[in-house]
Formats: C-alpha cells, structure tokens, sequence
C-alpha cells in the first residue's frame, strides 16, 4: 500500500496554535471584553427567575393573597426580556469578533501559502492545503463564532448558577457537586482519548480530499490511459479511511454524553431530595427547594455545552493546528541580491526535476541577450514549461545557476523577481472580477486610459468595447466567456501593465484557428517590442520570427541558432520545419 502514502504538509503543536490564536484575537480584545460582559449580564438576568418561580410556588402552596403574585411575576417579565434582549446584542458582538479575527487569520496563512516556491506546495499537495483553507477554516470559524462564546457563557452559567444554589442554602450547591466526579470522569478520559482521534480524522479528510483533486486534476489522462479502476479503487480506499476515522471519533463522543447523563441524573436526584428533607426539617419552603432543582436544570444546558465544547475545542484545535502549520513550511530564504547589471538570462549546467523524481532537465547552458527574442521548441514533454518556469524564478535549479544581468534568481527577493520578469503561462487563468480588476492584478494603480492603451496594443480593444459592459463587463468563472485567444490576449495586456525588462511566454498548445493565431502572433510581436524575451513556440511561425530559435529534445538542447540558418541545415529544426509544413 506505499503507493497511498501521502506526503502532507507540517502540523503545528497545540501550543503553538494557541499562541497564532492569541495574536489573531489580540487587536480585537475591547470589543471582546463588551461581548463578553454583556453574556454575564444574560446570565445574571436569567438568576432572577428560578427564584421568582419558587415565590409563586410557595404563594400557591400556602393559599397567599393575589396581590401577592405581582411582584414574582413583574420579576419574571423583565428578567426574560432583559435576558432576551442582551443575548441576541451579545451574540452579535461575539461573531463579528470571531469573523473579523478569522478573516485576518486565513489571509495570513494563505497569503503565506502563495508566497510560497510552487515545489514546497506540490510536496505538500494542493488538495491537503486546499482542505486546510476551506474544512479546516470552516472548523475554526465554528468555534470562533460559536464555540469559544458559547465555552464562555457556559463557564459564566456554571458558575453564577451554582452561586445562586448556594444563595438559597449552601447545602443545595454541595448537593449540586455530587454530580461534579462524573462529569469530571467523562471529561478526563475525553480529553486524553480523543485529541488523536480528532487529528486522524482530520488527516483522513485531508487525504480523501487530495486524492480527489488529484483524480478530478488527471481527469483526462486517467480517461486516456484507462486508469479510472485504479483511481476509483485509490479514491474508495481513502473515503473507507475517512469514513472510519469519523466513526470512531463519533463513537467516543457518544461514550462521553452517556457519563453526562449519569452526572444529570444523579445532580438532580440529590438536590430534590435533599430539597424533601430540608422541607420536612422546616429548614426550606416548598418554594426554595423547587428553585434549587430548577437552578440544577438550568445546569444542563451550560454543562452539555462544555462537554459537547470540549468536543468542537479540540476539534478546532485540530484543525487550528493545521492551518498554523502551512505557516510553518518555511520559504528559502532570498537576501535580495544587488540590481541586476542588465537583462542578460544566463543558464550555466541546469538540472532540474519535480518533487522527489528524476532529474527531467539535464545541464542546459543558454544564454539570451538584452532585447534578444528567443524561440524554444521542442516535442510534447521535452521540457520547455520546465524551462521557462525556471527562468521566470518559479522553480529553482538543482544544480546549476540562472542568472539575470549577473545576479542569481535565487538571491532575488520575490518581489524584485516579479518586478523584472513576466511569466505567461500555457493555460492563462482570468480570474472573476470585472476585466478591469483583472487588467489591474498587473498594475493596481492603471488608470483607464492606461487599461485601454494595453488593450488597444494587444487588439484587444475593438472586442471589449463590444462588450455589454465594457471594461467594467464581468469575466472568469461565472462571467462573461471569453473565447482562448481573448483570454491571451487580456495576459498579454496585463504584461504590458506590469511592464517588465523580461517575458517569458509559453504559447498555449491548443490550436487558436489560423486567423487567431496569427492575431495572436501580431500582438506578441508588439508586446516583446523592446524586452528580453523567451518565447515557448508550439506554432513554428512564432519560432520563425524569432532572433534565435532553441530546440529542446528530453530534457537538453540539440540545435539553436538564427531561424533562417536552421532551416536550411538539415537538423532537427528543418525537420520539424518541414513536418509542420506537410501537417499543415
Ligand atoms: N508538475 C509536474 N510534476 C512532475 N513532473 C512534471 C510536472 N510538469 C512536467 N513534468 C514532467 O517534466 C517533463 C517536461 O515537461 P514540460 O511540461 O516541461 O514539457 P513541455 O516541453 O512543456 O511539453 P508540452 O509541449 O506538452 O507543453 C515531462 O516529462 C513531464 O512529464
Ligand atoms: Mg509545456
């Protein structure tokens, strides 16, 4: 079963997820310190009407006057609606905290995440940091919002009301205690034995969820190579696992409310009689000893709430743990190197491969000069994506150097990176939003004339003024659909709002049709215009115009020159050149 071992990212301790809980909740501690006296002033209302109740017990009991009633009832009246009105003022106040505080805390760990090399998230799996944002977050949120106000309250309850208990006779809160070693034995044996059910069951979810993603990812190639059994077999064996996990977590969590019920039962066995006996002795009315059973009753739901609380605590814990330990995965450190002297891209002996497999590059020497248009070409799997995501400082070489105007990428700080060098990926990804917001993920300060300026050089502008709502028109998921050569060319203008010395594009393999591609090819021509360019070509047209053309076999280069040389030279070039030329 190796083959299902899962390469997860890091957990944190719990103490180390507290301390990130703490310095989320820190800057909210005022509004958390409202919250939490207006809950002690529902609590404190909710203490009036036990004893208000005992009253109209004890007026009945002994045959009292009706003018009597008024007052326990006003009583009761104005405590239930006080009660009322400052949980529902309090609960709001408590949730905005908990969100406010939640929002902050998934921006810095996926924040973190993005900042990451794209290897240490691979390692990892996307599907694992994908179930820590979205079920881990969810859990966390929970009990921001819910658990650790309710856990408050409930300790406030206990505590007030067991007061109360003893405020009518000491010896109904000692009774009250006789239910105190049961709770307490249920809570011990809960909390040793299921943190590390909580965990696994986390963990299995996690993995359920990555092999998901990673089914759904292969989608076609698992169609190709009629791989579904295998997967469907990998996909049932991780839900088991999680199925199992939960049960067993669900399980104990049964095993620790039958330990509650027996503390109830008991509680309140002891308190009635004990409240018989007070009343035959003379020491009670019939009033006081109802009063305390009903301050005993309204312990359940404080009570029941912890120990369901100390199910969702560290349930949260768990998942806290999770979300706090992607912060753990540390970034290699980039001093930031001098300014690079030029735009000179000089590769010296790179290897590179993926994760933990075989080297799928193998020593590449090239060197591109400032303002050179380089054509990389090559068959289906010979590495250019590989390439051009290391020369765009995505992955870092094994061995060997990349550097940019003499500085390694290495040493640049990812924010300088980005400031020099562009990467156009194969698939270009329109994010939802407006195509405005999405024209300014390159430059957020572009104005107007700026985006249109962008557009109109890659050809775009003709199209989007046709749109329903122009720039302002909704694109991406759920948004308008732009066909493939639209969604280029939007990469291509945010290229040209960013600006950089160097763009690394890798032409999408899917046919755009010949007059979209030779579109395309118009308004990469006036985008390079002036930069440092490497271009990964799937049409050889592309490579054509190019000033130097690279071909790429398995993983090294074979031939590269001047395109006009390499056709006529009778190597690889010419003979993809001709190929493509019958093909066509
Ligand atoms: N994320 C990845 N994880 C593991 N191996 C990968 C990954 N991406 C690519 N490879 C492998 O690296 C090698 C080079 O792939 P690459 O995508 O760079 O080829 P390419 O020349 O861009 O091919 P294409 O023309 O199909 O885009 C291939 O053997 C491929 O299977
Ligand atoms: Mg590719």
């Amino acid at each position: 079963m190796t083959d299902l071992a899962t390469v997860t990212l890091p957990v944190a301790t719990p103490r180390q997820a507290r301390r990130i809980l703490g310095q989320t909740l820190r800057p909210h501690w005022r509004a958390a310190s409202l919250a939490l006296t207006v809950l002690i002033g529902t609590v404190g209302a909710g203490l009036f009407i036990p004893p208000a109740l005992g009253t109209l017990v004890d007026i009945v009991y002994t045959g009292g006057e009706h003018g009597d009633l008024t007052r326990p009832l006003v009583t009761l009246a104005v405590a239930t609606l006080v009660q009322g009105a400052l949980s529902s003022g309090g609960w709001l106040l408590i949730v905005q905290v908990g969100e406010t505080a939640l929002a902050g805390l998934r921006e810095t760990v996926l924040g973190h995440a993005l900042s990451l090399p794209q290897a240490e998230i691979e390692r990892g799996g996307t599907g694992d940091l994908v179930s820590r944002v979205s079920n881990d977050v969810d859990k966390v949120s929970e009990a921001l919002r819910r658990g650790i106000p309710q856990f408050l309250w409930s300790a406030c309850a206990v505590v007030l009301t067991v007061g109360g208990l003893a405020a009518l006779d000491w010896r109904f809160a000692l009774a009250g205690l006789v239910s105190l070693p049961f709770y307490a034995w249920a809570a011990r044996g809960y909390l040793t034995v299921s943190p590390p059910l909580f965990a696994a069951e986390r963990r299995a979810e996690g993995e359920r969820s990555q092999q998901l993603v990673e089914t759904l990812g292969g989608f076609l190639t698992i169609q190709a190579l009629l791989l579904g059994p295998r997967h469907l077999r990998r996909t049932d064996v991780r839900s088991e696992a999680a199925r199992r996990a939960s049960i067993k977590a669900m399980d104990t969590t049964a095993w620790f409310f039958s330990r509650i019920h027996l503390g109830e039962l008991t509680g309140t066995g002891t308190v009635l009689v004990l409240g018989a006996w007070l009343v035959g002795n003379g020491d009670a009315t019939v009033g006081e000893a109802t009063a305390a059973a009903l301050y005993f009753i309204r312990l359940y739901d404080p009570i029941g709430l912890l120990v369901n609380l100390l199910d969702e605590v560290q349930s949260a814990t768990a998942s806290l743990s999770r979300l706090v330990g992607i912060l753990q995965v540390e970034a290699p450190a980039r001093p930031g190197g001098p300014e690079p002297r030029d735009t000179t891209l000089t590769l010296r002996g790179v290897r590179f491969g993926y994760a933990d497999g075989p080297d799928v590059l193998y020593g590449v020497d090239l060197e591109i000069r400032p303002g050179e248009h380089v054509a990389l070409v090559g068959a289906s799997g010979a590495g250019k994506t590989t390439l051009a995501a290391l020369v765009a400082g995505i992955h870092e070489p094994r061995t060997g150097s990349i550097e940019l105007g003499g500085t390694p990428l290495a040493g640049m700080s990812r924010a300088d990176l980005a400031r020099h060098i562009t990467l156009i990926s194969q698939e270009v990804h329109v994010f939802a939003g407006t195509l405005a917001e999405d024209l300014r993920l390159a430059d957020a300060d572009a104005t107007e004339p700026h985006l249109r300026e962008a557009l109109s050089l890659v050809g775009a502008i003709s199209w989007v003024d046709l749109l329903p709502d122009g720039l302002d028109t909704r694109v991406g998921t759920g948004g308008f659909a732009l066909t493939p050569v639209q969604a280029q060319q939007i990469a291509l203008a945010r290229l040209v709002l960013r600006d950089p010395a160097v763009a690394v594009l890798d032409e999408a393999t899917a046919e755009a049709g010949s007059a979209g591609a030779r579109e395309l090819e118009a308004s990469m021509a006036r985008v390079l215009a002036g930069r440092t360019a490497l271009l990964v070509a799937h049409r050889l047209t592309t490579a054509a115009a190019a000033d130097r053309v690279v071909i790429m076999r398995d993983g090294q280069i074979v031939e590269q020159g001047p395109p006009s040389e390499l056709a006529t030279r009778g190597g690889p070039y010419s003979e993809l050149w001709h190929a493509w030329q019958t093909h066509r």
